[in-house]
């Protein structure tokens, strides 16, 4: 079973050090937090099974990271400066600020105040100054989708990669936005990270490769341990649309706080190529489309069946690392009772997700022998490159096991008196089973790579 609350979550992530409140100790600052040592490793292992998936299993997707500072003209043209906004409300009595669509009736949820403003369209993107003079001319924004810089860098990708359509440019980085109210943990924040894949297809062909991408996600998040049962579609309703989809499905996870967007997959048309374009002819984009004076760039492809310039459609299959990691530490969670009535937590993360793939334990934390048997023995799995493994020499068996149930290590690995006294063998502990095995040394590496593969 997932966590009951949020609260479980959040308590066992500060507790174990995967996620703490950023700038903690001056009071925290709201709609931010800092990924610990144990959040960092869950991190980097979801957005390395997302980019395995995305670019290295396929043969028709290129991977770019850009800066995050982003040109105005970029996001002017995209439609951001004009749409990227969110109804906001301020309280008369209170001063303090909501969503409008987020309240259940109109009064202030901080003072239960009725006297509220007129709702008023609010800008979500963070500028900033560049260069020495901060006058107000020169300024960037922090990038709210990392989407845009795809676009901006199509040309380039395809000139240097010789790409034909369908073909896609994958991105996986931080994206920022002024939430008037940041909540749910790491759910809505104003700083997280996106996996984005910008997939260029022939016009006419989009429908049916929205689909597909649909498909494929859901099956990815499913070999991540987000149950697809767990997952709802949301079928964006035509008045609900972003500025730039013509279609947009929303895969609507059951978080503990309720069921919300995880991923958005939305079919973008040429709405974003087309913007950047500046419209030299010879080629056709949507009627809704009105093409940049300030660009140099066609963002086209030639169509090899002769048929001059095409500006291709786009799927978008944007996922959030923050919210899918959120998903994958709800689904890991679970709280068993054992036969002698205590409890256990587990966090039963798939293997490749795991922050620690394999615990080194010495029983006993004095003893020399014993010790560098251990540390040897770290050493050697390391090299292995699976991830992380951890020598840990507390001296406890069982308080480590405990330990490494609630961090989701796979497997715990014993070194005592029988492997340097006896055979050369370590007693291999399982997260999920508890049994135990003992196996050779010389065979330990085996064992371990077959488990992780
Ligand atoms: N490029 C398309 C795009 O940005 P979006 O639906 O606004 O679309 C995509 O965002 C994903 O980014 C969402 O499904 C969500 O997972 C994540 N996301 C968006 N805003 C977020 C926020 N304030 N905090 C955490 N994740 C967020």
């Amino acid at each position: 079973m997932p966590a009951s609350s949020m609260e479980e979550l959040v308590s066992l992530c500060k507790r174990r050090g995967f996620i703490f409140q950023s700038s903690d100790i001056y009071g925290g600052l709201q709609g931010l937090y800092d990924y610990g040592p144990l959040g960092v490793e869950l991190k980097n292992n979801l957005k390395a099974a997302w980019w395995r998936a995305m670019v290295y299993e396929r043969d028709d997707v290129e991977g770019l990271d850009a800066a995050i500072l982003t040109n105005p003209l970029t996001l002017k043209y995209s439609g951001h400066e004009e749409t990227f906004t969110d109804p906001l409300v301020d309280c008369r009595s209170c001063k303090a600020r909501h969503r409008a669509d987020h309240l259940d009736e109109q009064k202030c949820p901080a003072c239960g105040s009725t006297d509220l403003t007129e709702p008023r369209p609010f800008n979500l993107m963070f500028k900033t100054a560049m260069g020495p003079v901060d006058d107000g001319s020169s300024f960037a924004y922090l990038r709210p989708e990392t989407a845009q810089a795809i676009f901006t860098n199509f040309k380039h990708v395809l000139d240097s990669t010789s790409r034909r359509l369908p073909f896609g440019i994958a991105q996986v980085g931080k994206a920022f936005r002024n939430e008037i109210t940041p909540r749910n943990f790491i759910f809505r924040v104003r700083e997280f990270e996106q996996m984005e894949l910008e997939f260029f297809v022939q016009p006419g062909s989009d429908e049916a490769w929205h689909e597909q991408w649909v498909e494929n996600r859901l099956q990815w998040w499913d070999a991540q341990g987000v149950n697809r049962n767990r997952i709802e579609l949301y079928r964006v309703p035509a008045d609900e649309l972003a500025h730039y989809s013509k279609a947009t499905v929303d895969l609507m996870y059951h978080f503990p706080h309720g069921v919300e967007e995880l991923e958005g997959i939305a079919n973008r048309t040429d709405f974003d190529l087309g913007s950047h374009t500046k419209a030299q002819g010879d080629y056709e984009i949507s009627a809704r489309v009105t093409p940049n004076k300030d660009s140099n760039a066609k963002l086209a492809v030639q169509d090899p069946d002769g048929g001059g310039w095409v500006v291709p459609y786009v799927i978008e299959p944007s996922a959030g690392v923050d919210r899918g990691f959120l998903a994958v530490l709800n689904e890991a969670y679970r709280v068993e009772t054992l036969d002698n009535g205590s409890e256990r937590t587990v966090l039963g993360f798939r293997p490749h997700l795991a922050p620690i793939k394999v615990a080194v334990v010495p029983l006993k934390r004095n003893h020399e022998g014993i010790v560098d048997k251990a540390k040897g023995i770290k050493q050697h799995l390391q090299a292995l490159g699976l991830g992380r493994i951890l020598y840990e020499n507390t001296g406890n068996i069982g308080k480590a096991y405990r330990r490494h149930d609630e961090i989701g290590t796979p497997l715990c690995v014993t070194v005592d008196f029988q492997t340097i006294e006896e055979d050369d063998s370590v007693t291999v502990r399982d997260r999920d089973t508890m049994t135990q095995e003992r196996i050779a040394v010389a065979a330990l590496a085996d064992y371990v790579q077959g488990y992780f593969r």
